[in-house]
């Protein structure tokens, strides 16, 4: 599989969005839930074709956002398009939950053998990462028979009642729905740039021992005993929290942590997996391995599909645990293996060298402009915090709103996470030339917003 080179540039012919564009927003703001956490642009998506969008009037972007982190083979994948294709003309729907068909135990079994879980391993399919996570919960609960679980700041692990107690993110995203579903207890998350009692840049050693101690040393001790405590979940790199990767050292810490005490350790690569870090997981860049991990997002190339998998012998429930109507829909799973297979074929290696140049570029961009204060993660999981000026370091969240609209402006699709990063998470095919062309429009967008 080769990136796709063919067209060079984003072209803005209209004002944005343009009257096609405008009309559909209208009618959105009329009939659509106003909860949707869109940023200050507004893109009206018509066509999708590799790296590059079209929008209703006929503007085209670079897409360095891929949906979200979902298209990880690029819009439209010809052999996605092909395999979904060839699906729907055999079988659309079965309901696994009742019946048997091949493409279950495939990806199953070939989840088995990729993901870093040790030994033998079970798979539950839903339809999103949120229900991924529920499957998590569920599944640790029923195999430890308890009841507590350990989340971080800042983690997004969804919005579905028990997997919203975990997510601690944004305050929007809990107000309104009153107490925690769960008992979930929050613990800092090891982010070297800001540590959590200062807010300030740390080396990965200090906040390492920092955020065990907290777990060991406060929580474990007054709030949380460690022998009622269910699982511990957390994301290898946190995705809309800021793109902000764990150092290895606390993985292993918290893989020491699980064993002592007989806790359940889940990892959500929803955002982070799917070669997305240059590998195909990014707990692997750890050496870690966990008990239980959720996917989602780029498993499917757009398709719907969420998958907790799981040890066995933490995965043996009984008849009736767990199931979905539409998990493991037959069509999706065309599209997952067909991913993976892409994925093995060139672009998880892609991701890890194009990644490798895009951070090199931004690093270059760091040096340069006093408003960048980090840029950080792995493969093409990058993320770049604004700030207002080197010495203070302090965020800066309405100059990074205003660069995500000025990259909108000149025809590059990306977006934030965080109060004040901005997520790079193209699709997988990205090439060295398209990051030329959007590493120019982000540094003009900079010029222009400081
Ligand atoms: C790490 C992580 N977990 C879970 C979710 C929830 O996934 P979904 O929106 O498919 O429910 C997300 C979504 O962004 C995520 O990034």
């Amino acid at each position: 599989m080769k990136p796709t080179t063919d067209l060079q540039k984003p072209v803005i012919k209209t004002e944005l969005p343009g009257p096609k564009g405008r009309e559909i927003i209208a009618a959105d703001a009329k009939y659509v839930t106003p909860s949707y956490p869109r940023p200050d642009y507004k893109l009206v998506a018509e066509k999708g074709y590799g790296v590059w969008v079209e929008d209703v009037d006929g503007n085209i972007f670079l897409d360095c956002n891929a949906g979200v982190a979902v298209c990880s083979t690029g819009h439209c994948h010809p052999e996605i398009v092909e395999a979904i294709t060839r699906q729907t003309q055999n079988l659309i729907h079965m309901c696994g939950t009742d019946f048997y068909y091949r493409h279950m135990p495939d990806l199953a079994q070939k989840l088995d053998e990729i993901v870093p879980i040790e030994g033998a391993t079970k798979t539950h399919f839903a339809n999103s990462g949120a229900e991924a996570v529920e499957t998590a919960l569920k599944v640790a609960m029923h195999h430890t028979k308890r009841q507590k679980f350990i989340s971080f700041f800042s983690s997004f692990h969804g919005r579905t009642l028990g997997a919203l107690s975990l997510t601690s993110s944004k305050a929007a995203q809990r107000r309104g729905f009153m107490r925690q579903a769960l008992d979930v207890i929050h613990v800092p998350y090891p982010n070297k740039f800001r540590h959590f009692a200062n807010n300030q840049p740390t080396d990965e050693e200090t906040i390492t021992r920092d955020c065990l101690a907290w777990i060991e040393e406060r929580i474990f001790k007054t709030t949380t005993p460690p022998d009622e405590v269910a699982a511990i979940i957390i994301e290898a790199v946190q995705g809309e929290g800021g793109y902000v990767p764990a150092p290895k050292g606390f993985l292993q810490g918290i893989r020491r942590i699980c064993d002592e005490h007989g806790i359940v350790m889940i990892v959500d690569e929803v955002q982070s997996g799917m070669g997305r870090t240059g590998k195909m997981f990014a707990i692997e860049h750890s050496g870690v391995k966990p008990d239980v991990m959720c996917l989602a997002k780029g498993i499917g190339s757009g398709l719907p599909i969420g998958i907790c998998i799981a040890k066995d012998s933490i995965m043996n429930w009984g008849k009736g645990a767990h199931a979905s109507t539409f998990g493991g829909n037959p069509v999706c799973i065309a599209s997952a293996l067909k991913t993976i297979e892409l994925l093995e074929n060139g672009l998880v290696e892609n991701s890890r060298e194009v990644g490798a140049y895009l951070e090199a570029g931004l690093n270059k961009l760091k040096d340069k402009y006093d408003v960048i204060g980090d840029v950080r993660g792995f493969g093409l999981m990058l993320g770049v915090e604004f700030v207002t000026d080197k010495n203070t370091l302090a965020p800066a969240p309405e100059l990074r709103d205003k660069i995500e609209y000025a990259c909108y402006e000149r025809g590059l699709i990306i977006l934030g996470c965080g109060a004040n990063s901005i997520r790079w998470s193209p699709p997988l095919i990205l090439s060295k030339e398209n990051v030329d062309v959007a590493l120019e429009i982000f540094e003009e967008a900079i010029k222009v917003s400081i």
